[in-house]
Order: C-alpha cells, then structure tokens, then sequence
C-alpha cells in the first residue's frame, strides 16, 4: 500500500461497489465482521485516518475525532440519519459530514407500507398460528384486522420518505392524509391531497400513524404515555424512522392493555432489542430488524454516495450530499 495515501477507515463492510471506488484512490481499511467495532476496536481504528465511512451503529463524536486526529477532514455516514454524529463539534472542528438521502426512500417508504399491512391484517399472529400448528381450520371469526381503504393515514414528518408512503397510501387505497412537518407546506406541495394539521389533532384522528421525523432532542420519545392516550383503540402506529422517536415502554404498555390496535416498527430502542424485552412478548407488535433500506440496488446506491462524499472530502471538495 503507497504509504503517501490520504487513510479511510470504513466501520463495516458495505458494498463492494463503494469499496473499490474508494480503493482506487486511498488506503482503505475495513472493518471485518459482522458486528460493529467496538468502541475501543473504533477508537484504534480512526487513528491516523483522513476520512471515516460510519454507519448508523457507530457513535462518531469527540472522542473518535481527537482518535482519528488533526488531519481527519470528513465523516461520510453510510445513512440518510446522521443522529450518530456529532455534527456540531465536526463543523466545529471543521471536518465535514455527508449522508446518503433519496435513494432509499422508496426502499424505506416500501417498508412502511409492509408494517401498515402486516399490521393491520394480524400477520405476525396468523403466521404464528401455522408455524405453531395452531392452524385447525378456516375461521369466521379468527384472525380479523383492520381495512386501509378509505381510512386515515397521519404522517409524522411529511419529508421525502413520509411523503412517498402517502403516495402510495392515497394512489392505493384512496387514504386521507393528514401530515405534520416542521415547516408549513403550501396544499399543492404534494400530487395528492394532504392536510398539515397538529401533532395532537393527527394523533387523534388517524387510523395509522407513521413515523418518518430524523431523531433530534426535539423529536426524542415524541411519542410516549400522553400521546398514545390520544389515539384511536384501532390505531396502528408504524416506525421506520429510529426507535427512541418512541417512548418504548410506554409502546408496551399501549400494546398491552389494547390502548392501540397494534404496533408495525423497523426500528427499536435499543438495536437488537435484547432477549428479555417485553415488546418481543407483545402480539399484536411486529418487529424488523431495520431493513428499511435492504434492498440490493438501495444499498449499492448508499454505497456509491457515501464514498461519493470521502472522495470530496478528500479532494478539497465540496460533498455531494452534505449534512453541514
Ligand atoms: C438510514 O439511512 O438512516 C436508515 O435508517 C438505514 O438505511
């Protein structure tokens, strides 16, 4: 390896696709295994680098800065979400930070659809009933959920990702939507009607109810105890943004005492959700492993972005897709 290469320090291995292209120009080293470097394996392994490739498992702050040293210049994550980052002290310290947007939204937005049907048709519990032999015969009365035609959709943050599940919801089933977002949008903003109403207010009135706010100290546990006492007891909440956007034991307890009808979440709080933890006992809750993004042409793409950005960063130019 030409000693002279600026160094990247990659925390997993991504596509290849983003690999080779990195390759040609740097000293890569990636980080083998399944599971994420530890923070000890992560501080040793930034050291001496000039740009990081993250991924959302990986907390970039401070600390991992002072490791990499002086001559870090960028903090490319392997996400749309950067709540991993410290983004402030990176603009602080003058490293810049990309992100990945748009080309997996429709992978992401496809998965909210998946949680809005599964849930509201039961199929975590009638899959259960056949791989349990609980399955005797066709029931009249077994297994019954919830229709989407027609009903109401709330979107909680009316972004790229949100406004595309609605899409899909109003050109599917003819869904009212009702959206909140953190600026006013104007009523011909989207192909299809919409009304921005207040947090409380889409609570209250919609039917399904699905996340798609980045985590920020404003929109941690933005869903908790009060909230899920304003919805419907056939609310389905859908979350395929990150899962401390809800208070997780209030979830249980919502769950539990049949306060909503049930619970559709690619993400969790924490990732995985340990052996022991109650929402696994809750039925009516189907959990992913947060594959909103999983597919194979959405996470070539993050790929080819995420090193699109250290090859910037690295270049003296400006990221493609930057966060600061
Ligand atoms: C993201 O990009 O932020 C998703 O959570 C993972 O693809």
């Amino acid at each position: 390896m030409d000693s002279n290469l600026q160094k990247v320090f990659v925390a997993r291995r991504i596509p290849q696709i983003g690999i080779d292209s990195l390759a040609q120009q740097f000293a890569v080293t990636v980080h083998s295994g399944q599971l994420p470097p530890t923070r000890s394996e992560l501080l040793s392994g930034v050291g001496g680098c000039h740009g990081i490739l993250s991924l959302l498992s990986d907390r970039i702050d401070g600390e991992v800065m002072d490791a990499a040293g002086a001559q870090l210049k960028v903090i490319s994550n392997f996400a749309v979400g950067f709540n991993n980052i410290d983004v402030p002290e990176a603009t602080r310290r003058g490293i810049a930070v990309g992100n990945t947007p748009d080309v997996l939204t429709d992978a992401t937005a496809d998965i909210a659809i998946a949680l809005i049907m599964a849930t509201a048709r039961r199929l975590r519990e009638a899959w259960q009933a056949v791989d349990n032999l609980a399955w005797k015969t066709w029931e009249p009365t077994g297994w019954r959920g919830l229709d989407l035609v027609g009903s109401t959709v709330g979107i909680v943050g009316m972004g790229r990702i949100g406004s595309k599940v609605a899409q899909r919801l109003y050109g599917g089933w003819n869904m009212r939507v009702l959206f909140t977002a953190h600026r006013a949008k104007a009523e011909d903003t989207f192909p299809f009607p919409a009304r921005q109403v207040a947090l409380d207010e889409l609570l209250t009135n919609s039917d399904f109810i699905s996340l798609h706010v980045p985590l920020s100290a404003d929109t941690r546990h933005l869903i908790g105890a009060r909230e899920f006492g304003l919805m419907k007891e056939t609310a389905v909440v859908v979350n395929t943004a990150r899962g401390e956007i809800i208070n997780q034991a209030a979830l249980v307890n919502a769950l539990r005492n049949k306060q909503i009808f049930g619970a559709g979440l690619d993400v969790c709080d924490p990732e995985p959700l340990p052996e022991y933890d109650p929402l696994r006992q809750c039925e009516n809750c189907l959990l992913l492993p947060h594959i909103g993004s999983a597919t194979y042409s959405a996470r070539d793409a993050m790929a080819v972005r995420a090193a699109d950005n250290l090859l910037a960063g690295l270049t003296g130019n400006p990221l493609p897709y930057p966060v600061n």
